[in-house]
């Protein structure tokens, strides 16, 4: 789920996916939403402050205390969220969801991110009677102390409120002593990362790619247009799942937090997140806001029209930030051609491309404020919708001369396993509240 970031060094690669860093929790607490600093790091108060605002967000949590929840016992967590969420949200015990996955069996695991395992489970009808029979992902969070089960309640707080159809639904959850785990529909197709970059051999096509896109901007959209916007903060490839249909919802909303309100420009928090995806804005000043998701969004368009990775390690040196290697071929189709992503084959249209490029590099502006909101994104990327000017058939592929790429460029892709995303957090990085 969460992934922590500071201008430290990005991990080595290793085979063995690494965790990431997680705030280090035993020296430091928060006490009736007051932080006390630990030696070595600190405590999110800005998890506490967000339940607080979502406390008076939502009239149906009033009595829904983030910091009282987070540190109370297993048993009283789950009473409280039974209260608040009543039949929206399904309690599990781990004994159901044991069942439901074969105890978590190696052949129904789904995916491993940074915070554990994702297994499809099969509900059925004899399970809950108002449950209909269906297929699941059950999330196995590898709690460590307060930290991951912060994460598992800001997702069951966020994910138990908001619905929308470009957002994954959470069915239920469950909270059984030290087990945290968190209970979503079936997303048969997998992640957007899954079918970009690894198994899947088959290309995914353009129209697939735009629609994919549209959906997710859609999420966003929706997202940040609530009366307080939600700032989802971990766009990226991964954490976008794919129906049957390819229609694109958003996952993971163990970092997201609520938008500025009032006069405030921004929030400022912790800087969380995935390199390669976080606006440079934030990295440098923890200042957050919605076009800190508009910068994610550009990046993850710039993968769709490349097939890159936003971040990959085993490429030479300035091909390696996605951003700053495509920017100069972004603002002229004859450029755009030699980075467009060789799995197409030229099945592309042209324009869209173009239109494409225009709007991701809008999306990455350094300046949040050149940055479009996710709403005109959404327009335009529709507008593109029914181009035909297919660069094949406009003798317009192969492209003339493209970059040259690393030696190992397919292999480096897939052994590129998120390796080199994650920063440790600097123990100097400032909480910059208020
Ligand atoms: N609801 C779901 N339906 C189907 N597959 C899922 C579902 N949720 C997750 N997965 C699969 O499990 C994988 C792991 O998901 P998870 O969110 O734990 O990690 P991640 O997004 O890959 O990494 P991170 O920890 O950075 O978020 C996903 O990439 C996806 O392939
Ligand atoms: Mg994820």
């Amino acid at each position: 789920m969460s992934k922590d970031l500071s201008k430290d060094k990005p991990k080595e690669k290793s085979k063995a996916k690494p965790k990431p860093w997680r705030p280090f929790t035993t020296n430091c607490c928060t006490v009736d939403n007051q932080l006390v600093l630990g030696n070595l790091s600190r405590c999110r108060p800005t998890r506490a402050e967000f339940s607080r605002r979502i406390v008076d967000q939502f009239p149906s949590f009033r009595r829904l205390s983030f910091s009282d929840l987070s540190s109370s016992s297993s048993t009283r967590v789950t009473e409280d969220l039974a209260h608040n969420f009543g039949s929206g949200l399904h309690n599990f015990q781990l004994s159901e969801l044991r069942a439901i996955t074969q105890n978590f069996s190696s052949n129904f695991l789904l995916g491993e991110g940074g915070f554990g395992t994702v297994h499809k489970g099969f509900v059925d009808e004899n399970l809950r009677p108002e449950l209909k029979a269906q297929p699941v992902a059950v999330k196995l969070l590898d709690i460590a102390g307060l930290q991951g089960h912060r994460e598992w309640l800001a997702e069951v707080i966020f994910l138990g409120q908001l619905r929308h159809p470009h957002l994954v639904k959470l069915i239920g959850y469950c909270s059984e002593d030290e087990e945290r785990l968190l209970v979503y529909e079936f997303m048969p197709r997998g992640s957007l990362e899954n079918h970009l970059f690894k198994r899947i051999s088959v290309s995914m096509p353009w129209s697939t790619r735009l629609k994919i896109a549209i959906g997710a901007a859609k999420g966003l959209a929706f997202l940040h247009g609530a009366d307080t916007p939600v700032i989802y903060r971990d766009f990226k490839t991964s954490n976008v799942l794919l129906d049957s249909d390819f229609n694109a919802k958003l996952s993971d909303f163990g970092l997201a937090k609520m938008g500025p309100e009032g006069s405030e420009t921004h929030v400022t928090t912790r800087v969380m997140g995935t390199y390669g995806y976080a606006a440079p804005e934030y990295v440098n000043t923890g200042h957050l806001t919605t076009r800190s998701d508009v910068y994610s969004f550009g990046v993850v368009l710039l993968e769709l029209l490349t097939g890159r990775r936003s971040m990959e390690k085993s490429r030479p040196k300035v091909e390696q930030n996605l951003v700053d290697f495509a920017k100069p071929y972004l603002t002229s189709s004859r450029r755009l051609r030699c980075i467009m992503d060789p799995k197409l084959g030229g099945q592309y249209s042209i324009k869209g491309a173009r239109e494409i490029a225009a709007l991701a590099l809008k999306c990455v502006s350094p300046n949040p404020k050149d940055r479009p909101r996710m709403p005109a994104v959404v327009q335009i990327l529709e507008s593109l919708q029914n181009l035909r000017d297919m660069a094949i058939t406009n003798g317009q592929w192969p492209a003339a001369a493209a970059p040259r790429s690393g030696r190992n460029n397919v292999r480096g892709m897939r052994r590129d396993v998120r390796a080199g995303n994650y920063w440790k957090p600097s123990p100097l990085a400032p909480s910059r509240k208020g």
